[in-house]
């Protein structure tokens, strides 16, 4: 199968493209023949694409942990799917990603697809949404009623850390650019605060039951003194996962793949209750191109999709 992976140096483009063997599911396990995978720019610098899961220095990783696509073959055991439906998930971070024609993944992390989302749409969700899931409620232990600031509402994980808050009964304060506004607002955010001129500690009277930083920089430390005594703050930012704070280690978690938590998101979105947004969709011939220059390409909302044209 074609893939792109890593390359040996940090020459641009850090992707080159490469042809490997297809991987053949073990005991549950799914073979996913992917139609579109989405990006997230950060993740060719994070800890597992350069490490192996016992803390070995990996070369050549298939990133892109994230995926819409079919059922191509499964492994002993894996009696919920059948050859060819359409599935979407995430599989773990060590694993082989899924910016390849075929991605090997555990059964459990994977869901059907949402039935109203095209295959690029549903590609945008597991990772994103996953992401605002764990971190509103396994992390933050969201109740109806809270106030809940959540640090860049438009952005891929914000998107859905807005909705979710917003559906689940709290009042919402989300911090994003002024000309994000409108869509903050739309999704759900009670009040959204200009993080370009204004102070979110100066804007916010009240103190908040759970803070979820996206954003890194100083935004989870200058969160703490509005957090109520108990309650919770998360980040997400790469930047405090070596962070010696405590409260900042308590903070830190990485999405992990969640079939259950998948198939609520998927209900949610069938019944127009969670919308996703594609930022761009690219062929995969362009796809190392979008690491090497990610910024040029992120003028709208959400995750930028690479599509690929399956083997035959
Ligand atoms: N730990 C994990 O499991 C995990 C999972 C997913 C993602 N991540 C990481 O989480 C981060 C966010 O991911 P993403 O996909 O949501 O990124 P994204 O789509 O690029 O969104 C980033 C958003 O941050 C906003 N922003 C930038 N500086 C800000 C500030 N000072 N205050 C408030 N908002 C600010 C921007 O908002 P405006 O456009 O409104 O200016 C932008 O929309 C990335 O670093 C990603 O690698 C981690």
């Amino acid at each position: 199968m074609k893939a792109l992976r890593l390359a040996d140096s940090n020459a641009s483009p850090r992707l080159i493209e490469t042809t490997v063997p297809a991987p053949q599911p073990g005991p549950g396990q799914v073979l996913v023949r992917i139609s579109a995978t989405a990006i997230t720019p950060t993740e060719l610098d994070w800890y597992p694409t350069t490490h192996t899961s016992s803390g070995q220095p990996r070369t050549g990783a298939i990133p892109c942990h994230e995926f819409s696509g079919t059922v191509a073959a499964l492994g002993e055991g894996t009696h919920d799917f059948t050859l060819d439906q359409a599935v979407f998930g995430m599989n773990d971070w060590f694993a082989a990603g899924a910016l390849a024609e075929y991605c090997l993944t555990e059964a459990s992390s994977i869901a059907p697809a949402p039935l109203t989302l095209t295959p690029i749409q549903a590609a945008t969700i597991p990772i994103s949404a996953l992401t605002a899931w764990q971190g509103l409620f396994e992390h933050g232990h969201l109740h109806p009623g809270d106030r809940v600031l959540i640090h860049g509402g438009a952005g891929a994980v914000g998107i859905f850390a807005v909705q979710i808050a917003h559906l689940h009964g709290a009042h919402v304060i989300a911090t994003a650019s002024a000309h994000n506004f409108d869509l903050v607002r739309r999704l759900g955010a009670d009040e959204v605060i200009d993080y370009h001129t204004t102070r979110f500690e100066d804007a916010i009277s009240q103190p908040v039951d759970i803070v979820f930083d996206t954003v890194g920089g100083d935004a989870l430390l200058r969160s703490f003194p509005l957090l109520k005594p108990g309650r919770f703050a998360v980040t997400i930012s790469s930047d405090k996962e070596s962070s010696q704070d405590p409260r900042i280690q308590h903070a830190f978690f990485i999405v992990k793949p969640h079939q259950r938590q998948l198939m609520e998101i998927a209900a949610l979105i069938d019944t127009s209750k969670l919308v996703t947004f594609v930022d761009a969709a690219v062929p995969f011939s362009q796809a190392a191109e979008i690491y090497s220059n990610s910024s040029s390409h992120r003028s709208g909302h959400g995750k930028v999709v690479v599509t690929i044209a399956p083997a035959s």
